[in-house]
């Protein structure tokens, strides 16, 4: 599978780089980074350090929106919990809206689109190539909070609320696109031990990893009464492979509202996975731990 991931690096979105490195059916073309739990270009810097320790500077990594800026998130001042990662390569000149229609372009009908940050980039992508759509196999978004309360506000998840128009541009645009909300990412989480099952024997990318894993641990307690993190972005990655298989997904049009609200507005085309059909823990943590 022909991937772009769109992320905003990010302690979980580092999970959800990390699962695909992982996963022997995925080919991680490009990665183009956006505003949200940190700026662009330092969520370019993360990726580009994750990617130094696992050996893979062979991936290009394009800076994108820059808009909106985000303040300090669960995710620590640098975006992944404080963490010193390496100086990785230096980012592609080409934009992440350039990067992810050239990559649709080369591989027509197969680019599969992961996008787990705000969408930015995807909108923009979308005005530049209005032929987009058709030339995607696939595109998934973790973001939204449809039947449960939100993380950013009330009634609103973060991706979305960061840039709400974005992501209606990209909920209502003719292409097959799925939904991964918050009403099933906080439903499957890592516990502590988890994590030291991560850290032990690891190599330099899961110690890095599980070195991020106490601050998202301390950004969640309050609201989790536990020191447990929910695995939104890897989820959402393992949903777009087909690992993750969704339970109940109804088919829905899905309205974006300018406080950031994501709410049903009946049938629709957006794929939108509200439980799985098994626990998604167990199995992320054995595919990143073969890093
Ligand atoms: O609400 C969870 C989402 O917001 C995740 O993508 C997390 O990384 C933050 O970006
Ligand atoms: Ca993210």
């Amino acid at each position: 599978m022909h991937t772009y991931l769109d992320c905003d690096t990010g302690i979980d979105d580092a999970l959800a780089i990390a699962y695909l490195l992982a996963h022997p059916d995925v080919t991680l073309a490009g990665i183009g980074t956006v505003n949200g739990n940190t700026t662009a270009p330092q969520a370019a810097a993360n990726t580009l350090g994750l990617l130094a320790l696992a050996g893979r500077d062979d991936i290009p990594v394009a800076v994108g929106s820059g808009e909106h800026p985000y303040p300090a998130s669960v995710h620590g001042g640098n975006g992944v919990g404080g963490v010193r990662l390496p100086a990785g390569k230096d980012p592609d000149s080409r934009t992440a809206v350039e990067l992810l229609v050239e990559l649709a372009r080369r591989h027509p009908g197969e680019l599969h689109v992961l996008a787990t940050g705000p969408c930015g980039n995807l909108a923009a992508a979308l005005r530049t190539e209005p032929r987009l759509p058709e030339m995607v196999a696939s595109v998934t978004v973790m973001g939204g909070a449809v039947r449960v309360p939100g993380n950013r506000a009330p009634h609103a998840e973060a991706n979305i609320i960061h840039d709400p128009a974005a992501a209606a541009t990209v909920l209502s645009a003719p292409w097959p696109v799925t939904l991964v909300p918050l009403d099933v990412t906080m439903r499957h989480r890592w516990t502590v031990a988890d994590s030291e099952t991560l850290r032990a024997g690891g190599s330099p990318l899961r110690v890095a990893l599980a070195d991020m894993l106490p601050a998202y641990f301390d950004g969640y307690q309050d609201r989790l009464g536990a020191r447990e993190i929910p695995l939104h972005d890897p989820l959402a990655a393992a949903v777009m492979v087909g690992e993750a298989v969704p339970g109940e997904a109804p088919l829905l049009s899905i309205g974006v509202e300018a406080d950031g609200r994501t709410v049903e507005k009946g049938p629709g085309n957006v794929r939108t996975v509200l439980s799985l059909t098994a626990p998604a823990g167990p199995a992320l943590l054995s595919r990143i731990r073969t890093l």
